[in-house]
């Protein structure tokens, strides 16, 4: 079968996919290996990326994707010119847990207690390293050791001394200092070089966070992984330097027309000034676009001109590529040489194995997750008439928009430089919705994964990358084309 042939013109509610001998003996997310990759070097364990739109993805939602085992990119909707705001979001993802906190904050044994208070309240953070003017470590300081004590007594007088705490010489596993912490009774454990000086701080608090999310995605160091948007103009190399130095694990070069002379040239400055680091760039949406980016060295490919939820691309350009085909253009364009991440138009859960299928290595959502808790933008209140009881019921809403559309654009403006008659005919190409507001973004993709898995027990597999391969070897195994009653009875409900 010419599976590109077969796809032109087509997206997501044009195909079903046949039913094959289920292999699976049940449709559990924790048995079920759903693991992908994000870019070139960033494995996941779920395919699940939440899109860098300013009502979707600030610390919160990227937190928990990381956590589910998927990954958050944060977006650079901020005023222009602000990157310390993005910054913010990126360093809070990094801090929310740790493996080993590999620079605890510490204080010296002669500082006194209200240098200690200082520090923690600065902080946030209820324990101290003490040590001595040579960095080694003389003990630990916590909250209670301070609490109801002269303000001028000395960190030394109240702390745990050295000599009444565990220590452990030199690196450790999580699963080793679990054990350490329970044979002594302890929750903290210090980590110290053979000089012993502090090389490290182990909590109990941190080692169950990590059993609690064992599908999550992390560092080397423990903590959550999370991308970062840039531009391709503008502050794009001072936004990079500083979302790199807050510990972004990848950079997203996201703009509207990706196979343009100015991605071309942003990617090469990046490249020259942050050498390898993790670079995904797009969006593109044709075999061409899709190559003249991974011929220029980035490390995936973001897929989707025009099918966003929020997006008028297409309505007021006429350009843009049924997804399906785009994605099965670039697929068929790039191979296996970098990851694709499937942004857009998913809106079904169905359609998510779909964009598994076609092309994409993960899907990047926006509207899927919009309303969800974890959404930056308060809640507002609006009356809707119920059409049963004729009554008129108070909704909680959120507000999800495009990224071009009038209304982030204009937040993103300077307004009192901006001449408004400008701001207004900028020729938006997105739209500004109201949405119910819901709850958690962990249940949505709890049940999105129970779904997935459901389809690779129908598609016949035992993994998402043994669906992948069974499809790609042989599409006309699969592939049902709809009619359009087929279609009404498939999706309208
Ligand atoms: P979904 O369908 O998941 O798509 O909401 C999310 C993706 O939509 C894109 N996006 C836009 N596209 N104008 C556009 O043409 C916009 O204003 C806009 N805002 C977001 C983006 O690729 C996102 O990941």
């Amino acid at each position: 079968m010419n599976l590109l042939e077969f796809v032109r013109g087509c997206t997501f509610d044009d195909f079903l996919l046949l039913p094959q001998l289920g292999i699976v003996p049940s449709r559990d997310p924790e048995a079920i290996d759903l693991s992908t990759r994000f870019s070139e070097h960033l494995t996941i364990r779920r395919p699940i990326v939440s899109a860098n739109m300013d009502t979707v993805t600030r610390a919160a939602m990227a937190v928990v994707l990381a956590e589910e085992g998927g990954i958050g990119v944060v977006d650079r909707g901020f005023r222009a010119g602000d990157i310390a705001p993005q910054v913010t979001e990126v360093s809070a993802v990094k801090r929310t847990q740790h493996g080993v906190i590999l620079d605890p904050h510490g204080i010296v044994e002669d500082a006194l207690v209200s240098d200690a208070l200082a520090l923690m309240k600065k902080t946030g953070v209820g324990t101290l390293t003490v040590v001595d003017h040579a960095g080694r470590l003389k003990g630990l300081l916590t909250e209670r050791d301070v609490r109801f004590v002269p303000r001028d007594a000395r960190v030394a007088e109240r702390m745990t001394p050295r000599q009444r705490l565990t220590v452990h010489v030199g690196p450790i596993s999580s699963a080793d200092a679990e054990s350490m912490m329970a044979t002594h009774k302890i929750k903290k454990l210090p980590l110290v070089n053979p000089d012993d000086t502090v090389l490290g701080l182990m909590t109990a608090r941190d080692l169950i966070t990590q059993r609690r999310h064992p599908f999550a995605t992390r560092d080397e160091r423990g903590r959550l992984r999370v991308a970062a948007a840039v531009g391709a103009t503008g502050d794009y190399l001072e936004r990079s330097a500083e979302v790199l130095r807050a510990g972004a694990d990848a950079l997203v070069i996201d703009i509207a027309h990706g196979h343009s002379r100015v991605m071309e040239r942003a990617i090469e400055q990046i490249r020259a000034r942050f050498g390898g680091v993790e670079l995904i760039a797009g969006n593109v949406a044709t075999a061409e676009g899709a190559t003249f980016l991974v011929d220029r060295g980035v490390n995936a490919v973001k897929v989707g001109i025009g099918p966003g939820g929020g997006c008028t691309t297409r309505l007021t350009t006429n350009f843009g590529v049924p997804q399906v085909e785009a994605l099965v253009q670039a697929r068929s364009a790039v191979g296996d040489r970098v990851p694709i991440i499937a942004d857009g138009g998913i809106r079904r859960d169905g359609g998510i194995a779909q964009a598994l299928l076609f092309g994409g290595e993960s899907v990047m959502l926006g509207s899927a997750f919009a309303g969800a808790q974890e959404t930056p933008g308060e809640i507002v209140m609006k009356s809707v008439l119920m059409p049963e009881s004729q009554k008129v019921v108070q909704v909680p809403f959120k507000v999800f928009r495009g990224m071009a559309s009038l209304a982030a654009v204009r937040d993103r403006l300077d307004l009192e430089e901006a001449d408004a008659h400008e701001v207004e005919a900028f020729g938006a190409e997105g739209l500004e919705v109201s949405v119910p507001a819901r709850g958690s973004v962990r249940t949505i993709i709890h049940d999105m994964l129970k779904h997935l898995c459901s389809s690779i027990s129908y598609g016949g597999a035992c993994s998402l990358k043994d669906m992948q391969e069974r499809f790609r070897a042989n599409p006309e195994r699969y592939l049902v084309k709809l009619s359009a009653a087929s279609r009404t009875e498939s999706f309208q409900r």
